[in-house]
């Protein structure tokens, strides 16, 4: 149909008008003919690194969201410190805290190794944050790549942009705004807390001092969270199905069971009450909400063409 002479005006109306969107270059398959094996390495490695452990693949579908939040989609939450870089590491709501870069430099080296300088360390996060998603239970989604890499980073940015647990409801909504996202694709995104851990000292106010919460719960978080010290142990964000991503998040939300005080804030007689309490009784419309929005947090200012480049070690532009 595609090729019939009546159809290219539309054919060409049509990429006129995508390429004025900022996703335009992205596309499904833009390595299909350059390394053609990118996919499933990066399927892979993700699987053998959940394999020896399963947080690890919460940590990387944390990192894409760390990269795509702090001016777009670009690797630079990737990039050390150098004498020429101030990288995004160090900022607050990543210092100890964001890890996955030892896996990720494994995933990178494979990848260099098939197909040198062709698959961007941005579209390596895209990609592994899906494939952990799914390893872990999660439904796949479809992404589009053709993101390249900065050369530069920031930290005002990540300090700035990324979202602190301590917000109520009403800053969450206008934060996500600020990105784009409608509050029913902020409380889909949330639902990353399906998996993965927070530390005792991003926790600790919620289980002493708050009151929107079980207190069972409470006392359960409390005997590894002291009211002094220990603030960098762990503690899982679904205390349900703390590795599996399914929907007991919202579930636990329900039960006044949630870990950090903004993840109870989606659900604290506010407006959006009704959305949490409609994924925890349908999974698949958490599933296809929270793809939908994650292609979306992908699309988030890539830079494509001849912007950026390739970088041959995520930690470093070349
Ligand atoms: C709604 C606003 C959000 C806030 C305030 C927030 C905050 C946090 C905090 C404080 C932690 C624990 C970090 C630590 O103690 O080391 C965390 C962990 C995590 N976050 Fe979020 N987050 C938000 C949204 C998201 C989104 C949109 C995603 C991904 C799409 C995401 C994915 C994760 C994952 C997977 C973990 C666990 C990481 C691990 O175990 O290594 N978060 N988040
Ligand atoms: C809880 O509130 C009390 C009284 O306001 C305060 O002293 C304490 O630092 C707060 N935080 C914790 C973790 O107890």
């Amino acid at each position: 149909m595609a090729s019939s002479p009546s159809f290219l005006p539309l054919i060409c109306c049509l990429f006129l008008f995508s390429a004025s969107m900022a996703s335009a270059q992205l596309t499904a398959n833009f390595y299909s003919q350059t390394c053609p094996t990118a996919m499933s390495i990066i399927r892979g490695a993700v699987s053998t690194a959940i394999s020896r452990e399963r947080r690890m693949g919460a940590s990387l579908l944390r990192l894409h969201f760390h990269d795509c939040f702090v001016n777009g989609c670009d690797a630079s939450v990737l990039l050390d410190d150098s004498a020429t870089i101030t990288g995004e590491k160090t900022a607050r709501p990543n210092v100890n805290s964001i890890r996955g870069f030892e896996v990720v430099d494994t995933i990178k080296s494979q990848l260099e190794r098939a197909c040198p300088g062709v698959v961007s360390c941005a579209d390596l996060l895209t990609v592994a944050a899906r494939d952990a998603t799914v390893a872990l239970g999660g439904q796949t989604w479809n992404v589009v790549l053709g993101r390249r890499d900065s050369t530069t980073a920031s930290l005002a940015a990540a300090n700035s942009d990324l979202p602190s647990p301590f917000l109520d409801l009403p800053q969450l909504i206008s934060e996500f705004g600020n990105k784009g996202f409608s509050p029913q694709e902020m409380v889909a995104l949330t639902g990353a807390h399906e998996i993965g851990q927070a530390r005792c000292g991003v926790f600790k106010e919620r289980i002493y001092n708050e009151t929107n919460i079980d207190p069972s719960f409470a006392l359960a978080m409390q005997r590894n969270c002291p009211r002094t010290g220990g603030d960098g142990n762990l503690a899982p964000l679904d205390s349900t199905t703390p590795t599996v991503f399914d929907n007991a998040f919202f579930r636990n939300l329900v039960n006044r069971r949630g870990l950090l005080h903004s993840d109870q804030q989606i659900y604290s007689g506010g407006s959006t009450n009704a959305q949490v309490d409609r994924y925890r009784l349908n999974s698949a419309a958490f599933f296809t909400d929270f793809g939908n929005a994650m292609v979306k947090m992908g699309n988030l200012s890539p830079l494509t063409g001849t912007n950026g480049q390739i970088r041959t070690n995520c930690r470093r532009p070349n």
